[in-house]
């Protein structure tokens, strides 16, 4: 099995992304680190430890990393993920689990000493400063997978920005960067497949038939992302944008794209946009491989009967 860290702000999806890879024979989850995004820090931990419990992990460790971006101001996205961050569904607190560790602190010796891949599904500043910090340990990282970036598919939170990279365009752009220096290459996970991956309701009709507790579990922390999603674009369904980045690490060969080089930039009208330069401009070498297209229903199969073969006792 992969050994895998998550970097995460959950955020409704982000939860789903966390259940998918635990719940996968195929993949260990070495621990949790939580970053400012969709919701306050602490509220990410504290969503964490939520669905931990629910499938019996609280073994898990999950650790607090930043409570801002690198240098703007920190916007959560609770319009989108609602007052808890986890969809309005107001789980019960998880009592009695505290962690000194930092997320950093935790990133650096982990990676340094196991062979670990990072699936970084929130805003980048956790990262941005390990490599600040522990250039070494970044350059350990064995696959790097981010969830975020836009390449022709336009943006969700300005016309050419993704979320991610949008709520932290200075860390987003320094992983960049340091993956052209360091040669290495970061896969972009972002909206030109994501968006494709719509939780709709007859799929959820047909968790909850084949696993009512799963399927009334899933149906409560999404109620609200469904509810934004026909106020904001008119759509019946939910766009579920992390999970794909774990069913990418599982299964490379659901999604295509090509090797580019890519900036990120950070201020003015296209903050956050990723520029990615697939007609070869700069004659710059890749760091970067841009997903572009998504086996859709590859993805579905892959990812529900992960969910619904579980076993949590
Ligand atoms: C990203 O932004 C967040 O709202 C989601 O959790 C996802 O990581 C999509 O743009
Ligand atoms: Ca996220």
């Amino acid at each position: 099995s992969q050994k895998i860290i998550i970097d995460c702000d959950p955020g409704i999806d982000d939860s789903l992304a966390i259940l998918f890879s635990l719940l996968s024979s195929k993949i260990e989850v070495l621990g949790i680190t939580i970053v400012a995004g969709n919701s306050p820090v602490e509220m990410g931990f504290e969503n964490a430890k939520k669905i931990l419990a629910h499938i019996h992990r609280l073994d898990i460790p999950v650790y607090c990393g930043a409570s801002q971006p690198l240098k703007k101001e920190f916007v959560n996205a609770l319009d989108t993920h609602g007052s808890d961050g986890l969809g309005e569904s107001f789980l019960e607190p998880i009592p009695d689990y505290f962690q000194e560790e930092s997320a950093l602190s935790f990133l650096s010796r982990t990676l340094k000493k196991e062979k670990c891949s990072v699936i970084a599904i929130g805003p980048l500043t956790n990262l941005a400063q390990l490599i600040q910090q522990d250039l070494e340990a970044f350059r350990s990282i064995d696959q790097l997978i981010s969830m975020g970036g836009s390449y022709k598919a336009q943006g969700n939170c300005s016309p050419v920005a993704e979320y991610n990279y949008w709520e932290d365009p200075e860390a987003a752009r320094l992983v960049f960067e340091t993956c052209d220096q360091t040669n290495r290459i970061l896969h972009m996970v972002g909206l030109d497949v994501t968006r494709k991956i719509v939780l709709t309701p007859e799929i959820l009709t047909y968790i909850t038939e084949l696993d009512p507790k799963e399927g009334d579990f899933i149906e409560k922390i999404t109620k609200f992302y469904f509810e934004f999603h026909l106020k904001q674009e008119n759509l019946i369904g939910c766009v579920i944008n992390d999970p794909l980045a774990i069913a990418y690490l599982l299964k490379p060969d659901l999604c295509e794209g090509f090797l580019s080089y890519v900036q990120i930039e950070t201020d003015g009208l296209c903050r956050g946009q990723s520029v990615v330069d697939a007609y070869d401009f700069y004659r710059h070498k890749p760091n970067a491989y841009i997903l572009t297209k998504v086996n859709v229903l590859g993805f579905f199969e892959l990812f529900l009967s992960t969910i619904l073969n579980k076993k949590t006792e």
